[in-house]
């Protein structure tokens, strides 16, 4: 049986979320430049794109940019910006073949014009489409984004527009960048790193983990088909007992 047989249809997490990462280390393990890297990664968003959209997964959050890796040096950042831009017009095309939306989260609003006009184009372009979303975090950190949040929240104190004792998780989720998108049952990281840096820290409360060793350049569908099996094999208990879940004998 192939990988993509062994995933169950009824079981598909509705969102995936992926830190893309190991496009330096891929490059530099070649003697290339770490931007030689980010340029092979994009044949893995690629492919990954089109697998979960066939699929049928409804969300796909790839993190492209954090809001620290404005710290990287200057050249690595014009590279990443303009292959962004060259990415974006390039695969449109790719978007609409396969009737998936683009949207994007984090401060958008810094990234460089160019950036900025040809990615408000292809969601524009896109916004009709009724398959996958694919969610860019741009410029994106769960830490400024729930920080915005709290900003805008007690904005509305000040105004009287809302009251203290009213904000429950609910009402804060909707001051979230993410606001109406459904939380990531899965989140995958490639490269052999364990940590988040700084990624959907509120959303992936009960998200499943998985870990790759595959650095990004190299990650293909069957990847995505792996930890999604990976996925569908474990119990997800959201701190009630195995029991429960399983509605045998609720007292036990
Ligand atoms: C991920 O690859 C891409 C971005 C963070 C933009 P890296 O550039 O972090 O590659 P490594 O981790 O240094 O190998
Ligand atoms: C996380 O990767 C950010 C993205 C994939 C865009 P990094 O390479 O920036 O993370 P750290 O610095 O290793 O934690
Ligand atoms: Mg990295």
């Amino acid at each position: 049986m192939s990988l993509k047989q062994q995933i169950n249809p009824d079981k598909l997490p509705q969102h995936i979320a992926i830190i893309m990462d190991g496009n330096g280390r891929w490059a530099q393990k070649r003697g290339n430049n770490r931007v030689f890297g980010h340029q092979n990664g994009v044949a893995a968003v690629r492919d990954t794109v089109e697998a979960a959209a066939e699929l049928g997964l409804g969300y796909l959050t790839l993190y492209a940019f954090s809001t620290e890796n404005w710290m990287r040096p200057r050249t690595e950042i014009d590279a990443l910006m303009s292959l962004l831009v060259s990415t974006i017009n390039k695969e449109t095309k790719t978007l609409q073949d396969n009737n998936i939306r683009l949207s994007a989260i984090g401060d958008i609003n810094s990234l460089p014009k160019s950036v900025g006009k040809y990615l408000k184009k292809a969601i524009m372009d896109t916004k009709a489409n009724t398959g996958l979303v694919l969610i860019l975090a741009l410029s994106y950190s769960s830490r400024w984004e729930i920080t915005n949040a709290v900003k805008q929240i007690a904005e509305r104190i000040e105004k009287g527009e809302l009251k203290a004792e009213n904000i429950d998780s609910n009402l804060f989720e909707s001051f979230l960048n993410t606001a109406g998108i459904p939380e990531p049952e899965l989140l995958i990281r490639t490269s052999g790193e364990y940590r988040i840096s700084n990624f959907l820290l509120w959303q992936i409360a009960y998200s499943e983990l998985y870990f790759s060793d595959t650095l990004w350049p190299d990650f293909r569908r069957e990847h995505l088909y792996e930890a999604i099996i990976s996925f569908q094999n474990r119990e997800r208990r959201f701190g009630k007992t195995s029991s429960q879940i399983k509605n045998v004998n609720v007292n036990s």
